[in-house]
């Protein structure tokens, strides 16, 4: 009795299983591919079972494995040709791969498995992940104060609204709302009472992760051009009496000229790399060695357009599609690249004094990514600022129009000219630039149609 009641349990035992999986969730973005994972424990041989993935329906599966292989056609079409199943089965690996991503695929899948005697199932939530629009604001005035808002559309799943001010510190709101649309994405909004201001913009940042997050800027300014223009009037006269009555007291004897502070002032506001006067020496002697750059047509990509002379480019015509999809700043990138020495070029942000709303110049690897681009950006009420560190502004003097752009790989950095003003701008330290080729990016970015060119 005891023997046959040992053997038993040790057959049963071996045909007995259970279904695990590691994660009971699985975010992945749009368009990419998911591991569902799913394992036998005992890690059985599951070659001769049954596997069937469903999602709503166990008639009308994703996946099903039978008779020793996949079976073509088995349920749901939405799924045919995107799913396989890419572990060991051998070793009781059952996972499921889900190949292009759609929004519809998020939801929770269910991960069967049956033997002749036995059966079990576990279940992975799946997270399709969207990124939205670029925030869109409005100002309206709300008695003394800015009521300024903030809309974002076409997020999955529910993103985070932020509102910050211009040191980055969090400003609280309770206001934030939520809508979702028949497909699915979700909308947000958000608005904010505050004092008007002529300089401290805020940001308003709206993502599902640090990393995944769009940005948009705003000054909360009233709409008072005839005051400000009077205000304006009537300080600029008082400072021309002012400096007349000055410099008839220099001429005069009475009043010492004082030393200038302009060059003290000028190492403190520039960060990174101190001597801004080396930079410009540098300058100076390559600029009769500036090469003219062209810009690559396969990387100028829709809604970009290339101009015919070969080195401009400009935002198209935007579809609905680009508002919602594409960066703020779409790159095109310079058929030219570089790995040692230094070169110098120039660009042209702005051909009339003050039309360009946005651009971004700078240099990224071949495809261009986060991690190795680096640039300054400028955005109309933000003002310059590195790309690596939007809170922080850059003084320019004046309207920039033609940046002059240094990239030294003995001296691992990139440095920016004001070349109008004959001013530095910034200088990067560049890291890991040993073997890489870098090329020079230029972005009209989205907000008009006029073009960036390499000059
Ligand atoms: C499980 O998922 C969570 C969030 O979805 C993630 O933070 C965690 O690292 C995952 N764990 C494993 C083992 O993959
Ligand atoms: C995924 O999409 C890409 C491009 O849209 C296509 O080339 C590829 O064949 C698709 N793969 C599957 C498995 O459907
Ligand atoms: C199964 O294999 C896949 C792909 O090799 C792997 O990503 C996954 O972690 C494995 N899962 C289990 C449960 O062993
Ligand atoms: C601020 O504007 C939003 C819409 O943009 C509106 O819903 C809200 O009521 C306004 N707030 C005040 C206090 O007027």
């Amino acid at each position: 009795m005891l023997l046959i009641f040992i053997a038993s349990a040790v057959t049963f035992s071996a045909a007995e299983f259970s279904v695990f999986v590691p994660n009971g969730s699985v975010s992945e973005r749009k368009g990419s591919s998911a591991v569902l994972p799913c394992g036998l424990t005992p890690a059985l041989n599951a070659k001769m079972f049954d596997l069937r993935w469903y999602k709503n329906d166990y008639n009308n599966p994703v996946l099903l494995y039978k008779d020793l292989k996949v079976q073509e056609n088995p349920g749901d079409a939405q799924y045919r040709g995107r799913v396989s199943l890419i572990g060991e089965l051998d070793k009781g690996n059952v996972s499921l791969r889900l190949e292009n991503l759609t929004l519809a695929d998020g939801g929770e899948y269910v991960c069967f498995v049956k033997s002749d005697i036995w059966y079990e199932k576990a279940s992975v939530n799946l997270i399709v992940r969207v990124l939205g629009s670029f925030p869109l604001f409005s100002l309206a005035e709300f008695g003394d104060q800015v009521n300024v808002s903030c809309a974002s559309t076409g997020w999955s799943p529910k993103p985070t609204l932020t509102w910050r001010d211009k040191r980055g510190r969090e400003l609280a709101t309770s206001h934030i709302y939520y809508k979702t649309d028949s497909k699915g994405l979700v909308s947000v909004s958000s608005w904010l009472l505050l004092s008007p201001s002529e300089s401290e913009w805020i940001s308003c940042s709206v993502g599902l992760s640090d990393q995944e997050m769009k940005e948009g800027r705003v000054l909360p300014r009233k709409e008072i051009w005839r005051e400000a223009f009077i205000a304006t009037l009537v300080l600029s006269l008082f400072i021309v009496i002012i400096l007349t009555a000055l410099l008839l007291l220099v001429r005069k004897g009475l009043f010492p000229p004082r030393p200038s502070h302009k060059n003290t002032k000028e190492e403190e506001t520039l960060p990174l790399t101190g001597p801004s006067e080396e930079r410009l020496m540098m300058w100076r002697k390559l600029r009769k060695n500036k090469v003219k750059l062209t810009v690559d047509p396969e990387t100028c990509k829709k809604p970009l357009t290339m101009k015919q002379d070969g080195a401009s480019v400009y935002r198209g015509q935007l579809s609905k599609s680009d508002l919602f999809q594409s960066s703020s700043f779409p790159p095109a990138l310079s058929k030219e690249g570089f790995s040692s020495g230094q070169t110098y070029w120039e660009v042209t942000v702005d051909q009339k004094e003050n039309s360009k709303k946005s651009w971004c110049v700078g240099v990224t690897q071949k495809p261009p990514t986060e991690e190795t681009l680096t640039a300054l950006c400028y955005e109309e009420h933000c003002g310059i600022y590195p790309s690596t560190d939007p809170h922080t502004q850059i003084p320019a003097e004046g309207h920039v129009t033609t940046l002059g752009l240094i990239l030294d790989f003995k001296h691992k950095t990139l440095s920016f000219i004001n070349v109008d003003k004959e001013s530095h701008l910034q200088t990067f330290r560049m890291n890991n630039m040993e073997n890489s080729k870098y090329f020079a990016l230029i972005s009209p970015g989205m907000k008009d149609s006029y073009p960036v060119k390499f000059s």
